[in-house]
This record gives C-alpha cells, sequence and structure tokens, in this order.
C-alpha cells in the first residue's frame, strides 16, 4: 500500500498544504478523548436498556419489579416516565423513545435502567420478564412494496392526488414511491426503450452495512448551569441532540447544550441515530439530578441501531449495436426498516444517482421506500447514492457482453458529455471533467494492455481466474433537504494573538477542523499553530446542520472564511488609521502585518503587537460567520431541478482475482484517480478516498448482515460481521487526486467535497469480480452477483456459469441475466 509519508509537508496555510490531522498525534497515542475516556463525574449513573426480543408485537405487561430490587439500581425507566414528548424520529415521528403500547424490531428499547455501576445496570436489565403478544412481522421489502407498507412520510400522505403526469414528468409519491422522468430527444421514456434495438434487464439484490464505528453509541448527560443539561454526544448532529432532549423532556432549548469534541467514526450512523442515546441519559440525569452515562456494548449496538439500507433493484435498458442507452428503466426498492428516518432522503439520492455517470436517455426512475420490521435505516457514507449506481453499472456490463465489446468502451460511450448532459432530474452536467478523467486513469492504470494479459492468463488457467474494471463515479454535492445547506462559524483572537475558531461542524475522524483550522490561518496570515478549534457546541453556533452529506468543509469552512475576514478587515482598518497606511497596501501573511505608508515607506507589524494595539484601542476581537449555498433548489413534486450545486467525480480500476473452486479472492491491484478540485488539504483528502474506497469494498464483499426468520439480527459482533482488515487491503493500491480541475462553481478555495464520493470507487471490485466470474463462459454470459460478494456468493456464481457453459440448456439459462 503506498503510504502518505512520501507527501512533501508544505507550509501551513499555503495554497495545498498538507498539514497533519489535528489530532493525528492524539488518534496513534491514545491521548486524544472520547467521551468514555473522560474523568468521570462524582456520583456518576450508568445507563442500559432491555430490548424487544420480537420484531412486531403488542406489549403487553412489563414486570419491571425485580430490576427496580437489583443492587445498586437507582431508577428504572419506561414511557409512562417521560415529561415531553416520547419520540425521537429525525424528520418524521415514528420513533419512540422507549416502547409503548406495541414493538417494531427486535432490538428496540423497551425500558432504562440507571445504576450506580454499568454492570449493575445491565445486571438488572436481564431481571425483567416481557408478555408480548406476537404478530407477523414485515420481513420482506418486496412483498411489503406490494402490500402497499411503505414508511409514510406525513406530509406525502397528506398531498393531493397529483396533476396528470405531463412529458417531462411529473413525481408520484402519495403511497411512499417517488418517480423521475426524463424525456430525451427520443421522447418518452417507454417509447424510446421499446424502440431500441436490444435490450438487457435484471433484478439484484444489495446488501445493506453495518457502521462499526470505533467508537460505539455514547452519550453522557448532567445537571448544568441551574436549571440547564449538558450532553456530551457522539453525534454528526448536535442540534438535533439538544432538540430532541428538549422535546423528550419539554423543556425549551435554550437550556440545554449539547457538545461534541470528537467521534471515533460516524459514518452516517450518528446522524440522526445517536439522539436516542442523549435523549434516554439526559431523562435519566433529569429525573435523578446526577450525572449519567449511557454507552452500549456492540451487540446492543448493533441490534439498537439501524445501517445502511438494503435495496431490491430491478432494471431494463433499452441500447443500440455500439452499447448507446436509449431509453432506462429503474426501479429501486430501499429497505427502510419499521419507521421513515431519514429514509425520504436517502431514497431521493437513491434515485438521483441511478443514472451514476452516464445518459439515460429517456428514462424512468423509481423509488419505493419498503417498511420492514428491523431496526431503522439510516445514513451511511453515500446515503443511499451507492445502492442507486448499481443497477446502471450491471447494465453497462451486461450491454458490454451480449456485444462482445470491452466494458470500458461501453461505460465511455455513455459518459455524459456535452449535448448529452441533461439528468433524469433535470439537472445540467456543466463541469466536464469525466471523459478525461476516465482517459487519463485509463493510460495511468495501463488498462488495455492488463485487459489483454488478464484475457491470456484466464484462457490458460482453468481455476484461478483474473478480472478488470473500470468504473466511474459522479456523485451530488449539497444535502437534497435544501434548509441544511447552511453554517455558521465563530473566530475569536484573544489578546496574546492566539486564535480560537468554532464552527458548527463535528469531526469525526475526517479531518473537518483541520480544514477550517487551515482556512483561518490562511485568512489571517498566521501559521496553522496559532489557530485551535474547540469543541463544537450548541451555545456557540446555534441550529446547525448535521456533519453530513459530505458538506462540512463546503459549508463550515466557508462560514469560518466569512469570520474571519470580517477581522481581517476590522484590523485592516484599525490599522490603517492607527499608523497611516495606504488603505489598499496592507496584508496579513507569515504572522505580520506589511504594508506602505502614505509617505510611500514599507510598514511591519508583527500579528500579536497588531492584536494588543486594537484590543487597546476597543476593537471588537471576535466575530460570526454565515454561509448557505447558492444556487440550489429541487421542485420535489415536479420531479426536476437543481438539487445539487456541483458534483465530486473519480474513477477506479480494480483487479481481482479468484479462485474458481473455492470461491475465495483477493484485489490485487486497484488504482484510482479522484477529483477533489483544489485540495483544501491533500493527505488527509487521500485518506479519505483511500478509506472511503476500503469501505466501500467490505460493504460489497465481506460485511453480511443476517437475520433469522423471527427478525433477530445474527450477525451482531466482528466474529459473525466481517469489516475489511489491513490485509483485504488491494495488495498494489495506487491513489492519486485529479489536478489541475478546480471546482467550477465557487466553493472554499475551489475544492470539492470528498467525504462520501470515494466509496462508490469500490464498485470497481465488483464488476472485477463478475469480469472474473464470466470469462468462465468466455465473457458471453452474466452472471448475477448479489451483494455482498462474498466468497460464498462468488463460488455459486462460478458453478452456474460452468452449468450454462457446459448445458447451454434455456432452463439453465435462465439462473442468469440475459
Ligand atoms: N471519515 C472518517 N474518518 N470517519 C467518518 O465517520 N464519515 C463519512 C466521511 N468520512 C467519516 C469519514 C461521511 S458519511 C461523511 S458524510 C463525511 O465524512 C462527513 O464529513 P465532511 O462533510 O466533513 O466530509
Ligand atoms: Mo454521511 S452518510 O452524509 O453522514
Amino acid at each position: 500500500m503506498r503510504s502518505l509519508i512520501g507527501l512533501p509537508a508544505r507550509r501551513a496555510g499555503s495554497d495545498n498544504a498538507s498539514p497533519a490531522h489535528d489530532s493525528a498525534v492524539g488518534h496513534v497515542t491514545g491521548r486524544a478523548s472520547y467521551i468514555d475516556d473522560l474523568t468521570e463525574p462524582s456520583g456518576l449513573l450508568h445507563l442500559a436498556i432491555g430490548l424487544s426480543s420480537r420484531a412486531s408485537a403488542g406489549l403487553g405487561r412489563l414486570a419491571l419489579d425485580a430490576v427496580r430490587r437489583a443492587p445498586g439500581v437507582v431508577e428504572v425507566l419506561t414511557a409512562a416516565d417521560i415529561p415531553g414528548h416520547n419520540e425521537v424520529g429525525a424528520v418524521y415521528p415514528g420513533d419512540p423513545l422507549l416502547a409503548e403500547g406495541e414493538v417494531r424490531y427486535a432490538g428496540q428499547a423497551l425500558f432504562a435502567v440507571v445504576a450506580t455501576s454499568l454492570r449493575a445496570a445491565r445486571q438488572a436489565v436481564a431481571l425483567a420478564s416481557v408478555e408480548y403478544v406476537d404478530r407477523i412481522p414485515s420481513l420482506d421489502p418486496v412483498e411489503a412494496v406490494r402490500q402497499g407498507l411503505t414508511v409514510l412520510p406525513e406530509h406525502v400522505q397528506c398531498r393531493a392526488t397529483p396533476a396528470p403526469l405531463d412529458r417531462t414528468g411529473v413525481l408520484a409519491d402519495d403511497n411512499g414511491t417517488s418517480e423521475q422522468r426524463h424525456a430525451g430527444p427520443e421522447g418518452d421514456w417507454r417509447q424510446a426503450l421499446e424502440a431500441a434495438p436490444h435490450h438487457v434487464e435484471g433484478e439484484q439484490f444489495i446488501g445493506g452495512q453495518e457502521h462499526f464505528y470505533l467508537e460505539g453509541q455514547i452519550a453522557l448527560a448532567e445537571p448544568w448551569d441551574d436549571d440547564g443539561l449538558r450532553i456530551l454526544t457522539s453525534s454528526q448532529h448536535p442540534s438535533e441532540v439538544q432538540k430532541l432532549v428538549a422535546e423528550v423532556l419539554g423543556l425549551p432549548l435554550h437550556r440545554i447544550v449539547a457538545e461534541v469534541r470528537r467521534m471515533g467514526g460516524g459514518f452516517g450512523g450518528k446522524e440522526s441515530q445517536a439522539a436516542a442515546l442523549g435523549a434516554l441519559a439526559a431523562l435519566a440525569a433529569w429525573r435523578t439530578g446526577r450525572a449519567v452515562k449511557f454507552r452500549m456494548p456492540r451487540e446492543t449496538d448493533m441490534r439498537f441501531t439501524g445501517k445502511r439500507h438494503p435495496f431490491h433493484n430491478r432494471y431494463r435498458i433499452g441500447f443500440d449495436d455500439d452499447g448507446l442507452i436509449h431509453g432506462a428503466e429503474i426501479e429501486l426498492i430501499g429497505d427502510c426498516g419499521h419507521s421513515p428516518d431519514l429514509s425520504e432522503g436517502v431514497v431521493d439520492r437513491a434515485m438521483f444517482h441511478a443514472d451514476n455517470a452516464y445518459y439515460l436517455g429517456s428514462a424512468r426512475v423509481t423509488g419505493h421506500r419498503a417498511m420492514t420490521h428491523t431496526a431503522s435505516n439510516t445514513a451511511f457514507r453515500g446515503f443511499g447514492g451507492p445502492q442507486g449506481m448499481m443497477p446502471i453499472e450491471n447494465a453497462l456490463d451486461d450491454i458490454a457482453r451480449r456485444l462482445g465489446l470491452d466494458p470500458l468502451d461501453v461505460r465511455k460511450r455513455n459518459l455524459y458529455a456535452p449535448g448529452r448532459d441533461e439528468t433524469h432530474y433535470g439537472q445540467r452536467i456543466e463541469q466536464h471533467l469525466i471523459q478525461s478523467l476516465v482517459e487519463q486513469l485509463e493510460r495511468d492504470s495501463d488498462y488495455r494492455t492488463r485487459r489483454q494479459q488478464i484475457r491470456q492468463y484466464n484462457a490458460a488457467s482453468p481455476v484461478v481466474k483474473r478480472g478488470l474494471a473500470l468504473t466511474p463515479v459522479k456523485f451530488g454535492i449539497s444535502f437534497t433537504a435544501a434548509h441544511l445547506n447552511q453554517a455558521g462559524a465563530l473566530v475569536r483572537i484573544y489578546t496574546d494573538g492566539s486564535v480560537l475558531a468554532n464552527h458548527g461542524g463535528t469531526e469525526m475522524g475526517q479531518g473537518l477542523h483541520t480544514k477550517v483550522c487551515q482556512v483561518v490561518a490562511r485568512e489571517l496570515g498566521l501559521p496553522l499553530e496559532l489557530v485551535r478549534i474547540s469543541a463544537t457546541r450548541t451555545d456557540k453556533v446555534p441550529n446547525t446542520s448535521p456533519t453530513a452529506a459530505s458538506s462540512g468543509a463546503d459549508l463550515n469552512a466557508m462560514a469560518a472564511r466569512e469570520a474571519a475576514l470580517t477581522l481581517r478587515s476590522r484590523l485592516y482598518a484599525f490599522a490603517a488609521e492607527r499608523h497611516a497606511l495606504a488603505p489598499d497596501s496592507l496584508a496579513l501573511a507569515d504572522g505580520e502585518l506589511r504594508a506602505t505608508t502614505l509617505e510611500g515607506e514599507s510598514f511591519r507589524l508583527d500579528w500579536a503587537a497588531l492584536v494588543q494595539q486594537a484590543y487597546m484601542a476597543r476593537v471588537a476581537l471576535f466575530a460570526e460567520g454565515h454561509y448557505s449555498t447558492p444556487k440550489i433548489g429541487y421542485d420535489k413534486r415536479a420531479a426536476r431541478g437543481r438539487p445539487f450545486y456541483y458534483f465530486a467525480y473519480g474513477a477506479a480500476v480494480s483487479e481481482v482475482e479468484i479462485d474458481s473452486l473455492s470461491g475465495e479472492y483477493r484485489v490485487v491491484r486497484a488504482d484510482i484517480l479522484h477529483d477533489v478540485g483544489e485540495s483544501l488539504n491533500p493527505a488527509i483528502d487521500l485518506g479519505q478516498v483511500e478509506g472511503g474506497y476500503i469501505q466501500g469494498l467490505g460493504w460489497l464483499t465481506s460485511e453480511e448482515l443476517k437475520w433469522n426468520a423471527e427478525g433477530q439480527l445474527t450477525t451482531v459482533n466482528p466474529s459473525t460481521y466481517k469489516i475489511p482488515a489491513f490485509d483485504d487491503a488491494p495488495i498494489d493500491f495506487r491513489v492519486a487526486l485529479l489536478e489541475g480541475h478546480p471546482n467550477s462553481e465557487v466553493t472554499i478555495y475551489r475544492s470539492k467535497a470528498v467525504g462520501e464520493p470515494p466509496f462508490m470507487l469500490a464498485i470497481s471490485a465488483w464488476a472485477a469480480l463478475r469480469d472474473a466470474i464470466s470469462s468462465i463462459g468466455d465473457y458471453r454470459l452474466n452472471p448475477r452477483l448479489d451483494t455482498p460478494a462474498t466468497p460464498e456468493r462468488v463460488l455459486f456464481a462460478c458453478q452456474a456459469m460452468r452449468e450454462i457453459d457446459m448445458a447451454k440448456t434455456p432452463r439453465v439459462a435462465a439462473q442468469v441475466q440475459t
């Protein structure tokens, strides 16, 4: 694996500098504190929850007397003890904090025990006895949609019948289903699809994914500031923790403070679902008047919290002799679990990415939000985008093999290009760099030569087979809920010249705080050491958006820059007057003020001296900044508009080697070229690209979630759920950032968001596995390869290929996609 050590550590504050993550040393030495590392407040109590063992049942008697009598137990809480609303749903109701009347998934919280020690709390939980009136759970999302069982956003339910469909499409989602249509030059999608000379169609199951953040979900609540509460939370969305705690307790928001110093990973799993922990700890602290900590064993965390949505996808694509797509019909079923949570946005984003980087001609994309009795599925890196891209990538390989073409040629032919640049939801592609990016990667990775070598190798190797695939990524940047695209920041200069910044974003390892410090340092011309970030707190910057949708730096660094610019102009105005300087000559650089006096002489003043003088002259040395993303707007009802400010691009070539008799495989090599515009911090961005690819690889290959027939999750710890380890990284891993292509939109220093887009580069590894498997049928047949493509699934796919290749009977052929 190529390491980052070779990167030049350029001067902090200069363009493209790569200072280390502000907690890099703390992370590797263990000195960076997470909530569970902090010195415990005196009298701290611990909380544990009792979980439903049933996926769907009426809730009968909860017998908790033995729990109450258990040693160390201070308080036992049920829904009846909640003074405000028993509800922690992020967008729509549907997530009671503690079950009331019924249970909707195995793992749902029924009651909470507060005790003097963690052990006492957990042991007491086991003494409860619960009466259930069993119901038949909904566990199959496809069947659920057939029966109309979907998670229903209220505003959609209430909506009047949509206007009749016109040619350019309308969205009809009064039953948990939405639709996007695009009529290309070929006209109506159905006509275009049917008129095309050839068709492929298929179906795929795309598995979910457990977040497996290294630091599990945790919250610590304590009475604070007379009649308030402070909650330390491992959350990507402290403002939502604050709001939901306030609602659960029936208190105004200004009595609650939520604080996040850092998370040991969030990956979307702490966007909405950290709130339940904060609310339970707060409820217990409120009732007992003592500090309460709530953290869960990994097994409880995995049962209690939602995951990436599994998807069932269907597609039918019409194309011509060159493999050019004329029309497409794509249907996506997202398994949302028992409640809406963030599923409206997740399925929207899946639909927005059904084209990935390709012009689909006239297309219809339909998204369903299936309700099943499992934990409520939630945000996870890519937010539905990855699942939405899978059908078209599947289809392009099918098309290539049907026509006997190299899949790369078919992909390149269908990429967005000038004139073929309108998405199925009406947004135009303005920055055309995916073609040149793919071509550059094709050259740099030596794709054509390796394709030939692999074909030769496979022809001579009956058991071990190699596969190769290049897949692109186009990922939309902005929250699809427009109001979230705003941020605030606060920058303070102290009298010694040191600077403290604060903003609404949270740090989860992605390097956001480092990037924001770099921006403030650059605007004030300071060495990075002079700028520090304090914990994210709802009483410093209010009403913040979640740190999500990869937009942390886009939003918060812009807000921090605004604040820094305000301070800079104040200091300039002060210094110009005090020292009679030419107004246009002032500059802050390298820790000093440089200017020319009105008499034309050069002038220099040390930063600390400047700050001292400004303070003595009563200049305000703190400022706030606010930013909101321009240009975006999407009409959900018409299913048209510009949901995204811009797109981030990337491409990857993966090479795999499979043992076709055991199904075992390795990723031998991966080459990545990824677009981050003008990088804010190349070392951190490379880390995001590498990490994203590996996490995507886990999703598509080894991470398998299993539920039993009763709807209980059976993969609940690392012994049964396999995330990628060091050894699963590509043996030869070559990662580069695309250079020389600043963002065509105005973003912070023309950079691009990087958190999520690289996740989907791993689709190339899955496509390479299919390529290797199809070599068994001499690249003429298309294996069905659901995900995760575990060795077991790869083995079955190889066997299916062999049987068809030998028998060539239509009956067996039906097992593969045509
Ligand atoms: N990187 C690390 N190390 N840890 C994380 O939890 N989360 C990802 C991505 N990269 C994550 C990460 C997700 S899901 C998102 S949306 C972005 O980081 C959020 O941060 P950003 O907006 O600052 O990029
Ligand atoms: Mo990321 S899934 O938007 O938290």
